[in-house]
């Protein structure tokens, strides 16, 4: 199998979710997912075990789904309360009920083996609710490739010089070097660009008239979140890089959900020291990252195109890669480590 499944990923912004049946697919599985009437959501494997009609064709009546071709009828914990025509109920008329947890505008679902789902595990940043920084939802960016390739990109800093010339980089920043760090809990990958025109992105928010010193981190947590610190102070201040939340600091953040092998939607927010109840700021930071990633998408999409055309040998490794080639070490050590243990 190539994911992870015990993990918590994104199922959806908290407004995707009604009270009304609606079909997702998450690691090539397909999911019945609704809100209840007290407002939690459920998510249930979306095939009755009667004759395996979809679920989601069903209907939703007081929380409970009433399977559209016999009538079988489930409850959010995904039993069966109702066989029409018998009164007994076998214990294996049951669907999968995945655990799903809210917060921060963000709907999450548990893929693995339900008892051991820990909430504690479930991605968070303190300046969410901090009320110094502004926490802003943004859309989904829809991908025609593997997630690995999303989110390899996301540990990259050196791609910004290449592909976002007019938001996120400029050419100041090609030659210098990519620093890592590797920690237990995530790849870090990053890089300062010292004395430098501020980049597209900071000539609008940061009124800056000189020159400014700028960072980028990329913090991976496997498997699938990642968090792009950046930002720009002036030159002037040689501001040391632990106090740069002293200057116009934004974190970009993508919510990886592997829907198929060649399909992810990557769903992004930030979160800004900056503009705080600014709408039309959050409006125009959300244009700017459209033509960001929409700039990646064309990239990754062209990369998979070709990885599918024909067998190709491994890439080159070069060493703005590591964080990349960490990952992909480290996700393939989750996945084997799934797999024996479902073998025990
Ligand atoms: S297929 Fe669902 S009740 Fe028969
Ligand atoms: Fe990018």
């Amino acid at each position: 199998m190539k994911f992870v499944n015990n993990a918590w990923y994104v199922a959806g912004w908290a407004s995707e979710f009604e009270s009304r049946l609606k079909s997702i697919t998450i690691l090539e599985r397909n999911i019945v997912a609704y809100r209840t009437i007290d407002g939690r959501v459920v998510a249930l494997d979306d095939r009755c075990p009667h004759k395996f009609l979809p679920l989601s064709k069903g209907q939703l009546v007081e929380d409970q789904i009433v399977c559209g071709y016999h009538g079988l009828t489930f409850g959010g914990d995904g039993v069966c309360k109702r066989i029409p025509g018998q009164s007994n109920i076998p214990t294996s008329a049951k669907v999968h009920a995945y655990p799903t947890y809210e917060r921060h505008g963000i709907v999450w679902i548990w893929m693995g083996e339900p008892e051991h789902a820990d909430t504690a595990d479930v991605f968070d940043l303190p300046q969410f609710e901090d009320p110094s920084w502004e926490a802003h939802l943004g859309e989904a960016l829809h991908l025609k490739c593997n997630y690995l390739s999303v989110a390899e990109n996301l540990v990259d800093p050196a791609h910004v010089s290449w592909v976002h010339p007019t938001t996120l980089g400029n050419a100041a920043s090609e030659d210098i070097p990519v620093d890592f760090e590797i920690t237990d809990k995530n790849i870090i990958a990053w890089r300062w660009i010292r004395d430098s025109p501020p980049i597209g992105f900071f000539q609008q928010y940061g009124n800056f008239d000189g020159n400014v010193d700028r960072w980028h981190y990329y913090y991976l947590h496997l498997p699938c979140t990642a968090v792009i610190d950046f930002g720009s102070v002036e030159s002037a201040l040689q501001l040391p890089e632990a106090r740069r939340h002293e200057g116009c600091q934004i974190y970009a953040i993508h919510f990886m959900t592997p829907i198929t092998e060649n399909y992810t939607i990557d769903r992004w927010m930030h979160i800004r020291n900056t503009a705080i109840d600014d709408d039309q700021v959050a409006a125009q930071i959300d244009a700017m990252f459209k033509v960001a990633f929409d700039e990646d998408k064309a990239i990754l999409e062209a990369i998979q195109a070709e990885e599918e055309r024909a067998a190709s040998p491994p890439t080159l490794r070069l060493a703005i890669d590591k964080g990349a080639n960490v990952y992909r070490k480290r996700i393939d050590r989750l996945i084997e480590a799934e797999s024996l243990q479902a073998a025990e």
